[in-house]
């Protein structure tokens, strides 16, 4: 705290508008939040999981006026934090001080009594506040704010972007667009510690710990909860020694560790299907190579997968969040990126033969190691600044990174985000996928050991291919598409902004006009309507046309994936 402060008076002495108290605050904020970013993975996920547990979901009637909800719901203790947002109902999320506040809130529930019906009496924290007789039911539902769970449509997105004043403007305006907010993250880790509370039937002491995008800091808003069911503290040596005596427990045997993984995950899966409020859809994969259990969490609309014995999934996400902390240009460049993918069914959210969100972030990262004055260090670099209480062998591969980011130090780099951009799609419209295998421990190119068409070793696990399934046509489809927008992003009148136009019609520019409809989506994802085949050259003639002619017409339409 004292080093942000300091921090903050020394950007405050720079600053011209230093007087306004505003600016002070936002200042100080920003200088927290940059000693933040400092913080190491797992003290940020254990400080989430942590509020989680001090946490309450309570669907509220619509009418419902946020003074006297926060009165009645503070009669149980004091509120720390919390929020609204709709989905299926008003629902607000309320973070106590100290958990026995829940326990207080719990003595005041009952179950409910449902006519025809029978309720599974199983008290968790997914609470329905009720209005009981007449007295006052205001209608003041105008006074909440909802927190947003999903991204703006991509229409509007593109809108937002062109009235950007530069490409790296665009950039970071996508990024602020589609990132995870804190409350979004918040209810994310919530939603894990109510389903924890299911699994600790069977196993008192397990975790159930968020990973993937929620936690990787490449999320989007709507992106799926990954979720690992940790057990691996139950089985935590602490034997006496001297004694020479030792108790253990009598358990059950398993043919392999993967049958274990399918026993465990059928019957919690079985246990959220039949008592957890909320859970619809669930569906057993235990047959997948990563065995899971898959279903909707209706009250915050996330889809749900949960996985057991995953810690290297678990060590990936953390690889990223390191990355991704390194420097902003890593986020930014990563949003954009995936975006464009997206729009452009490069990616998809059914499995299949493309590309998948790890496998491009990973070229992402990747392509910023292969930089002139590298943006970001190699794997191999993060394992040799490790503690050796960071040391981590999981299932014979080696794991380790340096969790303490403030150890990391960067070499000199002041590549602007347009340049990068520009510059990623002209390294993979030309890269030697055939011969070539991408590393990012080694941040180098490396002879291909198989003849996928494109090979990106997994980082942990160097023996497997990220992109294994991606077939030659997907990664034909990736390639032109890079060819496509480095070409676009040469040309003048898609590089600048054209100026006297009042904000509204600002025809589509720079990142904006790289996610339009593309030629290759014709050949795109299985189950898609097809979209109309125009050779390249005539959508780039009917784009640059609409850009000239400062209309934004036909050629020009935004996207509406
Ligand atoms: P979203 O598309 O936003 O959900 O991104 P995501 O990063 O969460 O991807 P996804 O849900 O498909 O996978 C969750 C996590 O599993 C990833 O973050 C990786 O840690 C891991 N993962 C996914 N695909 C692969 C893969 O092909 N190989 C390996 N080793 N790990 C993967
Ligand atoms: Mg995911």
């Amino acid at each position: 705290r004292q080093k942000s402060d300091l921090r903050a008076r020394r950007i405050l002495s720079r600053s011209t508008f230093a007087t306004k108290a505003q600016t002070v605050k936002k200042v100080l904020q920003q200088a927290g939040a940059a000693a933040d970013d400092k913080e190491s993975f797992s003290a940020v996920q254990e400080q989430r999981r942590e509020q989680a547990e001090r946490s309450v979901l309570i669907n509220c009637p619509p009418n419902i006026n946020q003074k006297r909800f926060l009165d009645y719901i503070s009669k149980h203790g004091h509120i720390q934090n919390h929020f609204f947002y709709q989905s299926y109902g008003v629902y607000a999320v309320v973070e106590f001080s100290t958990k026995d506040s829940i326990t207080a809130l719990k003595a005041n529930c009952t179950i409910p009594s449902v006519q025809h019906e029978a309720a599974v009496p199983f008290k968790s924290r997914l609470l329905s506040l009720k209005w009981t007789g007449q007295a006052g039911q205001s209608s003041a539902s105008s006074t909440l704010k909802f927190q947003k769970l999903l991204p703006i449509p991509i229409n509007e997105l593109t809108q937002h972007l062109s009235k950007q004043e530069s490409i790296d403007q665009q950039l970071q305006c996508l990024s602020d667009q589609y990132q995870l907010t804190e409350e979004n993250i918040s209810l994310r880790f919530l939603v894990c510690s109510l389903l924890r509370d299911i699994a600790a039937a069977y196993f008192p002491e397990c975790i159930i710990r968020p990973f993937g995008s929620t936690v990787n800091s490449f999320g989007k808003l709507g992106c799926d909860l990954d979720m690992f069911l940790d057990l691996d503290g139950i089985s935590g040596q602490n034997q006496r020694k001297g004694s020479g005596l030792s108790l253990e427990y009598q358990v059950k045997q398993g043919t392999s560790e993967r049958t274990v993984t399918q026993s465990v995950l059928s019957v919690i899966g079985e246990c959220v299907d039949q008592f957890g409020p909320g859970c619809v859809g669930v569906q057993k994969i235990l047959n997948a190579r990563c065995p899971l259990v898959r279903f909707a969490h209706q009250p915050s609309g996330f889809q749900c997968d949960l996985t057991a014995n995953n810690r290297v999934a678990m060590k990936s996400s953390e690889l990223l969040f390191v990355f991704g902390k390194l420097d902003a240009r890593v986020r930014h460049l990563v949003f954009a990126v995936r975006c464009w993918a997206r729009v452009h069914g490069i990616t998809s959210s059914i499995p299949g033969a493309w590309i998948t969100n790890f496998s491009l972030t990973v070229l992402v990262l990747f392509f910023l190691q292969r930089r002139t004055q590298p943006l970001l260090p190699t794997l191999d670099q993060l394992r040799d600044l490790a503690d050796p209480s960071d040391r981590c062998i999981i299932e014979g591969n080696d794991c380790t990174i340096v969790s303490d980011l403030s150890k990391i130090k960067l070499q000199e780099n002041s590549d602007t985000l347009e340049m990068l951009l520009q510059e990623f799609f002209e390294f993979y419209g030309n890269f030697a996928y055939s011969s070539t295998s991408i590393n990012i421990r080694k941040g180098k190119e490396q002879n291909k050991p198989e003849s996928t068409p494109l090979h990106i070793q997994n980082p942990f696990e160097t023996g497997l291919n990220v992109s294994k399934n991606v077939n030659a046509t997907q990664l034909e489809r990736f390639v032109a598409l890079c060819r496509e927008s480095a070409w676009l992003l040469e040309q003048k009148e898609v590089l600048k902004r054209s100026t006297g136009q009042s904000a509204d019609v600002i025809p589509p520019w720079g990142l904006a006009a790289l996610l339009l409809p593309s030629v290759a989506q014709s050949a795109g994802v299985k189950g898609r309507k097809k979209k109309k085949h125009h050779p390249a050259s005539e959508r780039i003639k009917n784009l640059l046309e609409s850009l000239k002619s400062n209309s934004g017409g036909a050629g020009a339409k935004p996207n509406t994936v």
